[in-house]
């Protein structure tokens, strides 16, 4: 199968067309699409037309999808989850909530979070509701060295209602949340197949740095995000209709934007693939 590529933003992000997923890509083709991805941290395959069970087929051959019972999911598959505009905190105050709404990587609180995670834009408003995406490689190669060689040993304490959060979570039932887990991760960790470097940060999920106490690990963390979602490290995803976008979530972060107008729909389909222990 033949695809062309084009660049999206200046250091990161692709996009391909030419490829239907609802045919699987041979074994060349998905080594290619994996290719363009490690490349450009963030992948755009354009053009789909596929009913839940296709999409979670095709994604399964970027890894093993993952149930999160966190966000609800379509009636055909437990594991394609729905980020809808219709989204309310059911169990809570009843009102809108916007997932993802802050800049965050998927899944940190996990002991082995997710290594990509695909959206498919099933329905998508006129104007706005971009994703934002940030270059964690190349917010860690610029830092200067005296601050790499403080980092590199240093690990944080994520939790899945950090003390931290920007954003406001859906309420979960009191079992979940007491079996939420909690875990420990280093602050600079090395993508398991690049080999490359990355600061691995979640504004919304990170705790506290081990071994600092509050206040130092506070600046220390407030530092770092600012300096990594500083624009030259971004690109900000205009969706189309039948856009799927996967993303390394071991190299980036990600931020939804809910500015679209009232009253128009967007409904995104979502799959994770599992991850390593980060190290
Ligand atoms: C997410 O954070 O997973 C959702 C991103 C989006 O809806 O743009």
């Amino acid at each position: 199968m033949n695809f062309q590529t084009e660049k999206l933003g200046g250091h990161m992000a692709a996009a391909v067309s030419g490829v239907d997923l609802n045919h699987l890509p041979d074994a060349a083709t998905q080594q290619a699409l994996i290719d363009v991805l490690h490349d450009n941290l963030v992948l755009c395959i354009r053009d789909q037309h596929l009913k839940p069970p296709a999409f979670l087929d095709a994604m399964s051959r970027f890894g093993t999808p993952m149930l999160r019972k966190q966000l609800a999911s379509t009636p055909e598959c437990a594991e394609v989850n729905i980020i809808s505009s219709e989204d309310r905190d059911v169990l809570g105050d009843g009102k809108k909530i916007v997932n993802g709404a802050n800049w965050h990587t998927d899944d940190s609180f996990m002991r082995e979070p997710c290594s990509l995670t695909m959206l498919y834009g099933v329905m998508v408003p006129s104007t706005g509701g971009d994703t934002q995406f940030t270059n964690m490689y190349a917010a860690y190669d610029d830092l200067p060295a005296g601050t790499r060689a403080r980092i590199d040993p240093l690990k944080a304490i994520h939790k899945y209602s950090s003390s931290r959060k920007l954003s406001r979570i859906s309420t979960r039932p009191a079992d979940e949340m007491a079996a939420m887990p909690e875990a420990t991760h280093p602050l600079v960790r090395t993508h398991p197949e690049t080999r490359r470097g990355s600061l691995y940060l979640n504004p919304n999920r990170m705790e506290q740095i081990v071994g600092l106490d509050r206040t130092e690990s506070n600046h220390l963390l407030d530092e770092l995000i600012a300096h990594a979602t500083q624009p030259k490290y971004q690109y900000r995803h205009v969706w189309r209709r039948g856009d799927i976008v996967i993303w390394d979530n071991r190299c980036t972060m990600h931020k939804a934007n809910a500015d679209y107008p009232e009253g128009e729909r967007r409904l995104m389909h979502r799959v994770i693939v599992a991850g390593t222990e980060p190290f």
